[in-house]
This record gives structure tokens, sequence and C-alpha cells, in this order.
């Protein structure tokens, strides 16, 4: 099929693929590996989540116009723009675990098992969690969420930024109360400096990523973000996606989803790619390699959330095994794919999502206007599409320079059109 003219830049875009190197692993196979998230830990981290204020499932979104238009079944979208008011799903994993941190605490020093957290949200334990100070690394999103976490449960925060780190980000952690340190080198630069500081100054590091002997913490942020997975699963119902699109930073949501639709659906999960900025694709090469693989990020993508060139420890073994295609997406698709979910000119409800949010919009464009690629992955006119959205507007001055439009209005025609439906 010819790319309707509206994609056309979308078929003439570079983008790299390449499938996994290990065999798709099904029947007994597929449990060879040892899963990172039990049910018991899926199970409880939803059964807390779900007890905070404000929680609500965010919202799965069908695009009929655009799925047509791009020669697919149907396309649904999985809107994590209001996710605890923070913009991202990833206010649902550090906040967890800031929780979990402060619940063993509460149990190895003082005694106190089997801490709620309605109960330190209620403020009865504060007087003892002000003493810790949670620290952790970010480009934004999960900061956010430690800081977030920090300040309903009752600790101090600390948060390390990179130099690439918008302006508006960081005062949104300021916002949030948390001590802001930002430091001259990329990403994983702040990792490391962020880890070798809390050794020094005794804080714990809550961080979404994770390296030799550091896992549980990890593991717990990962929890967190099950939750989205959950929701997803039933609201689904029976249409079980054919094919999911999710960006990688250093894998962690991926290798959640992964390891939770392979539970669900086992072999017949949806196909499972990853889509990376160009700049830092170190999922990408971890499987070109068939090993994990770093890459030095250099040149600061405009898609902070995906700005990472080390893998997480934890992630990696998940989608070396579950993950089926890895693919990188141009600079240049990022505002285009931002405007087309908020412009809607197929009719489809208008959706406010950020820089980070849309390569997997993007790379699924690109693959599907493409012969070659769709003929890799499989994509075809009965295809059933899920896109993960997993921010809105995290920088608003940032979303109006890249597609001048007004986030809050393009949220308000959103609505406007999810009512009349
Ligand atoms: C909006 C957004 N999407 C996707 C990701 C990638 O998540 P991960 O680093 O777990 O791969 C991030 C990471 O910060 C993010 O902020």
């Amino acid at each position: 099929m010819k790319p309707h003219d509206d994609l056309k830049l979308f078929a003439r875009a570079r983008t790299r693929w390449t499938g996994n190197q290990g065999p798709r692993p099904s029947g007994e196979a597929r449990d060879s590996g040892v899963p990172i998230l039990s049910e018991a830990k899926t199970t409880a981290a939803r059964a807390t989540i779900s007890q905070w204020p404000e929680y609500d499932q965010s919202p799965l979104i069908a695009l009929p116009g655009l799925a047509s238009t791009a020669g697919v079944g149907q396309i649904f979208y999985k809107d994590e723009a209001n996710r605890f008011g923070l913009g991202s799903f990833k206010a649902l994993g550090g906040a967890y675990a800031v929780y979990k941190v402060l619940a063993d605490y509460l149990e190895r020093q003082h005694g106190l098992g089997g801490v709620e957290s309605s109960a330190l949200l209620s403020g009865i334990h504060n007087d003892l969690t002000r003493n810790l100070t949670v620290a952790s690394a970010t480009d934004g999103n999960h900061g956010r969420s430690v800081a977030w976490g920090a300040r309903l449960f009752g600790c101090e925060c600390t948060i390390y930024i990179h130099a690439g780190v918008s302006g508006g980000r960081e005062q949104a952690l300021l916002d949030l109360g948390a001590r802001v340190v930002r430091i001259t080198g990329n990403y994983d630069e702040s990792i490391r400096l962020c880890a070798e500081h809390a050794r020094r100054d005794g804080m714990t590091v809550v961080s979404d990523t994770s390296w030799e002997g550091y896992r549980d913490i990890p593991t717990e942020v990962m929890a967190g973000y099950s939750v989205m997975a959950s929701e997803l699963i039933e609201q689904l119902g029976t249409q079980t996606p054919t094919h999911v699109f999710v960006q990688g930073g250093v894998g962690g949501i991926a290798a959640t989803l992964a390891e939770r639709f392979d539970r669900e659906w086992g072999d017949d999960r949806p196909s499972f790619v990853v889509t990376e900025p160009e700049t830092a694709a170190c999922l990408f090469e971890s499987a070109a390699a068939g090993r994990r693989t770093s890459v030095d990020v250099t040149e600061e993508t405009l898609m902070a959330g995906l700005s990472c060139g080390d893998v997480s420890h934890l992630a990696w073994p998940v989608l070396s095994r579950l993950a089926d295609h890895f693919i990188t997406v141009e600079e240049s698709l990022v505002a285009p794919a931002m405007k087309l979910l908020a412009l809607a000119p197929y009719g489809d409800e208008p959706i406010v999502a950020g820089e980070s949010a849309v390569p997997g919009l993007a790379g699924f464009l690109a693959a599907a206007t493409s012969p070659t690629l769709a003929e890799r992955m499989g994509i075809e006119s009965e295809s059933r599409i899920v896109l993960i959205g997993t921010e809105g507007a995290t920088d608003p001055r940032l979303y109006q320079e890249l597609t001048g439009l007004d986030p809050a209005s393009v949220a308000v025609r959103g609505h406007e059109k999810r009512k009349t439906d």
C-alpha cells in the first residue's frame, strides 16, 4: 500500500531496525527466564497505588481515523499525560519505591512492620521518616515521581539533573520541594555522581535503572509501572493486540510491559517493539550485539526521557528474551508526531503527547509505511496496534515551541471530543 500523503514524512525517515538475535521463546522455553516481577509484587503495587488520593486508571484511546489512514485494523493509545497530575507513567514507579523504602526503614530501624502507605500519607510517622533522604538522577519524569513521593510520604529528597535537562523540568522538581543538583555531564554521569554522593552523605538511592549489586529498589520502581500494564490488559479485554510499540530509555518500562504481557498472553502475546532516539539507542545496540551494550551519548536528543546510554541490568535479560524488534527514530519526526496527535486530522480525539511519548507512534508509522519493515514486523491490514503514550506536556513551554500549540487547549479539545463520541 502506498503511504498516505501526510505520512510520507515518516516513510522517508531514516529508521534503523534490528530483530532480536535470539529465537522467540515459546512454550516451556518461555519459562526459562526468572521473572523480575512476581505476581505477588504486581498485585501488591496495584493494591497500594490504587488507594492513593486521585488514583484513576489512565485512558486507552482508540484512533480509528489514524488506523485507517495508516492501513491497519486498529490503533489504541494508552495516555499517561494526566497520571497523578505529574504528566507521565513515571509517577507510578518512583513514588511507589519511595513508599517501599520508607516502610522498609521503619521496619528495620524502628520495628514497625507492615506500615501501609495510608499511614505514611497521614503523617503519623513523619518524625521518623524525615531523617531519611532519598536521592535520584533524572532527566525529568522519574525525579518528579521521587520528589512527589518524598513529599507525600514525608522524607527529604535530592535530585541530580544533567546539563541538558530543561529549565522547565528543573522548576517542576523545585516546586515539589526537592533539592536539585545540576551537574555538567550527561544523564549517565548524573547517575554515577548521585550514587557516589549518596554513599558519602548517607542518602538512599531510588533509581529507575539498576546496576551490579543494585536491584531491589529498581524492581519496586518497575512494580509501580506494572499498574499501567494491568490497567491496559483490562481495558483491552478480548482485543489482544498484535503489536505493542514502546519507547526505551534504560529499558525499565519496556521490560515491565513485556514481562506482564508474557504472563498474560503467553505464546499469543503481541510482537513487542522497542523504539529509541538514534543518538541514545543503547537497547537497539544491545539487541544488535546480542548482549548488554552501552553507548556514549554525546548529542542530547529532544526526547529527553530517553537520553540514556546504559541499559538497566534488570531490564536487559527480560528484553533479550521477550522483545521482538528494536528500531530507532529520527529526531525530525518528533514534532510532526506530536502535532499529528494534537491536531487529530483524521477525526480522532486530540491528544497531548510530549517529546518522549511519540517515538512509539513515529516508529510505528515509519514501519507501517515501509514495505520492507512492515513485512519484517508483520504489520498488515488487520493489525491491532497499541502505542504507549508515556507522557503529556511535561515541559509546556517546549511543547508549545515544538508544536505551535497550547497544551491546555489541545487537552480541552480532547475532552470535548470524548464527551461527544
Ligand atoms: C516519557 C518517558 N517515556 C519513556 C521513558 C523510558 O523509560 P525507561 O527509562 O524505563 O526505559 C522515560 C524515561 O524517563 C520517559 O520519561
